[in-house]
């Protein structure tokens, strides 16, 4: 059976990841705060924010894996706040880095034993891994990160049959995104993009349904952003 592990799937591009991995007939493993809404997922209650959670769920993580022929272990869960380098408070950059940062990494460290020729780690990022944005500094410093981490990954793992990538996903329909721009600008930020909408969260899951299904892939940034108009 194949199995995906991933962060956050209880909404946004994270829920409709579980969707369209279940659609294929994979095994989905959630672990956040809140549960995944769709029938037949495992759900693993924990807060990233917590430096010892990845410890504490190890054991129910890796008991859940037992039967699995190949582990794709997504990490998508992110925290977003308005800040500035003149104004970050170092307490909410550290809670940032523990969940966009500390636990993929804690995570990769736990699974990585139970991963076999043709799994994946993937890292769900954002467009913000390569350019900044005024009022975003932990968020920005993070993103880039990853890409930093997902590089790392793939040197790292050379001759395991494991492969990374890093999707970053352009301005896409979720409460995070919702919650950080106001509502009467969003259809400016719709038009953004080269195709004048938001983008869909299937359509961010469908590509990292692909990743983990090509290993061709290994290393790679992929750019999920319907081509971002730079003004
Ligand atoms: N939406 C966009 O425009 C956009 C653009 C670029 C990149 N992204 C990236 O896409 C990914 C998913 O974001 P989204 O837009 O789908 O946001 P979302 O709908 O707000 O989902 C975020 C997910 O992260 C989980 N999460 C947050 N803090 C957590 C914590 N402390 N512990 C455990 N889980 C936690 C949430 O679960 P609980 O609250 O249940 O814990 C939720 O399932 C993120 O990496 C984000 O940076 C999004």
């Amino acid at each position: 059976m194949q199995c995906v592990v991933i962060t956050g799937a209880s909404s946004g591009i994270g829920l409709a990841t579980a969707k369209t991995f279940q659609q294929a007939g994979w095994r989905i493993i959630n672990i956040s705060r809140g549960a995944c809404p769709l029938d037949g997922i495992i759900n693993i209650t924990a807060d990233l924010a917590h430096p010892t959670t990845i410890t504490t769920i190890s054991t129910s993580l890796l008991d859940n894996l037992e039967d699995c022929t190949t582990l794709s272990l997504i990490h998508n869960a992110a925290r977003l706040d308005h800040d500035t380098v003149q104004g970050v408070d170092p307490q909410a950059l550290r809670q940032t880095y523990e969940i966009n940062l500390i636990a993929p990494a804690a995570l990769n460290r736990v699974l990585l034993p139970a991963m076999s020729t043709g799994s994946s780690i993937l890292y769900v990022g954002s467009t913000l891994g390569e350019k900044a944005v005024p009022g975003s500094f932990s968020y920005v410093t993070s993103k880039h990160a990853s890409i930093g981490m997902m590089r790392a990954t793939c040197q790292d793992l050379a001759g395991s049959g494991i492969h990374t990538a890093c999707i970053n996903p352009g301005f896409t329909d979720t409460e995070m995104l919702r919650d950080h721009i106001p509502a009467n600008v969003m259809s400016e930020i719709a038009q953004m993009s080269a195709f004048g909408r938001l983008i869909d969260p299937a359509e961010i899951a469908a590509t990292l349904l692909f990743a983990a299904q090509n290993p061709v892939l290994n290393g790679s940034v992929l750019n999920a952003n319907l081509g971002q108009i730079e003004r």
